[in-house]
């Protein structure tokens, strides 16, 4: 039997002897929450101890988990439930493909005997999706998250609001969602999350150890929000279904902006229990330099009374005004342009640590090649994925290393998809590569490696239904049929 492979590499890895072998009798115990989502997985009975036991306490570092697969038994250790159930999802990869089936019909599966120890390089692994340009409805929403559980991502940036649509109730505010949300890229309707639909979202990202990180983007990328309360802007808005951004702006000068901003801000700090709350930044091309830094001051300064620690992209870094520990997030490319690189070490001057973009590389929404039926090329594309996973964190803007790193994310921007199949057409198999910079240490990065054991994770998502794209680098598995 092959070795079972693993996305992302995990620190290390010795083989022992002889297999444990799963069956439908076997038993899962230990930490309630991850014993019982993995059962859940394979339909396996739950107990206080299993032959499967998931432990807290025994981590290798922090994030990190030890598993052990022994023929008497596995064994998984963590000092929490959230790295706890990392190590579920390396023994997932362990099992056969069929282990990803909707409903697996367990057989005799042989797993040979292992000891993995293994930690996260970075403690921020996100993915991003935007539910402005097209809307996704929160069944999309939640498979997406199932999907990207798998490769151990613990963020879920939902980029809510865009010049097409505004996506989250705020009660002060209902017109947000009344004229807002009713547009999107090309027509077809809109749509919006009401708040116990948000909450569900939150609860079920928060069943697979992954934080909802929402975004509010402003002052530019704002036409939705202006287009439902004109007093929000100094020009007037209609509802937009195109794709060219940077048109427009809030009333910088105006009361009302500030106390749409507070109250936009209160509400969605409410629904949030994470501790990030992001309120974007990026092209502000409609706001004067001025009116911009004006803006950042007094926004950041209102946001920050909620409570939670803010995120921007990176042209936030402009302003010297941030509450200290704001979070920036580069999406400039590998070679960063003109300006980018001290905006993005601005954040680190003010206290803040920094999540790496970049558009050229992390951005899945670019095209995978110059045929592919969906994505856009402006980021330097296309990128195909050895692009997607030969790059590194620290190793773009000078003077930003590890400890300033929070993390890294891939974004998915929406003109050109509207379905959850598109979106994970486009979004694997490169996401596994960005996960695997966000996880995996730097040492041995080789794409010649990473191919293979992708072609194993490819039979996985095969039989989970995941219909990521056969890009050429990589010599795919046959699909199977389930039986
Ligand atoms: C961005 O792509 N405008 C963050």
């Amino acid at each position: 039997m092959t070795m079972a492979t693993v996305i992302p590499a995990p620190v290390s890895r010795v083989s022992g002897e002889g297999d444990f072998s799963l069956t439908a009798a076997t038993t899962v115990g230990g930490e309630p929450a991850v014993a019982s989502y993995f059962a859940g997985l394979l339909g396996l009975g739950v107990g206080a101890v299993g032959e499967i036991q998931f432990t807290l306490g025994g981590a290798p570092a922090p994030g990190g988990y030890t598993l052990v697969v022994a023929p008497e038994g596995i064994r998984v250790e963590a000092d929490d439930a959230a790295a706890l159930f990392a190590g579920a999802q390396t023994l997932r990869q362990l099992l056969p493909p069929a282990a990803f089936a909707p409903v697996p019909r367990l057989g005799h599966w042989l797993v040979p005997a292992t000891r993995i120890e293994d930690f996260p390089r970075f403690a921020y692994r996100g993915a991003m999706l935007d539910v402005a340009r097209h809307f996704f409805p929160v069944d999309a929403v939640k498979r997406y998250i199932d999907d990207i559980a798998i490769l151990k991502l613990n963020y879920l940036h939902l980029h809510l609001t865009d010049d097409q649509g505004w996506r989250i109730a705020i009660d002060s505010w209902p017109e947000l969602t009344g004229v807002g949300a009713v547009t999107q890229v090309g027509g077809g309707g809109g749509g919006w999350y009401g708040k116990d639909d948000y909450r569900e979202i939150v609860r079920y990202a928060a069943s697979r150890f992954i934080t909802v990180v929402p975004e509010i983007d402003l002052p530019g990328h704002t036409n939705a929000a202006i287009a439902a309360y004109p007093t929000l802007g100094d020009v007037p808005a209609r509802p937009y279904e195109g794709i060219e951004v940077g048109f427009s702006s809030l009333a910088i000068r105006s009361e009302s902006t500030y106390r749409f901003v507070d109250d936009v801000v209160r509400e969605l700090a409410e629904l949030t229990p994470g501790p990030y709350l992001h309120i974007g930044g990026d092209e502000s091309l409609a706001t004067s330099d001025d009116d911009f830094l004006a803006f950042i001051a007094r926004a950041t300064e209102i946001a920050a009374r909620h409570g939670k620690t803010l995120i921007g992209w990176h042209e936030m870094g402009r302003s010297a005004e941030l509450p200290s520990g704001t979070i920036g997030q580069y999406w400039g490319f590998t070679t960063p342009q003109e300006g980018a690189a001290e905006q993005t070490l601005s954040f680190i001057n003010q206290g803040g640590r920094v999540i790496m973009s970049p558009a050229d590389v992390a951005y899945l929404d670019i095209k995978y090649d110059q045929d592919s039926p969906v994505g856009l090329l402006w980021a330097n594309g296309p990128t195909p994925l050895p692009d997607a996973y030969n790059w590194d964190p620290a190793e773009i803007i000078p003077g930003i290393e590890d400890h300033q790193l929070l993390g890294v994310e891939a974004p998915v921007w929406t003109e050109t998809i509207a379905t959850i199949g598109e979106l994970e057409w486009l979004a694997f198999p490169r996401l596994a590569a960005i996960a695997e910079i966000a996880w995996s240490r730097r040492a041995g990065r080789q794409f010649a490696e990473f191919a293979p054991r992708l072609a194993q994770l490819g039979a996985r998502w095969d039989a989970a239904g995941i219909g990521f794209s056969r890009v050429p680098e990589v010599h795919w598995l046959e699909k199977v049929d389930s039986p």
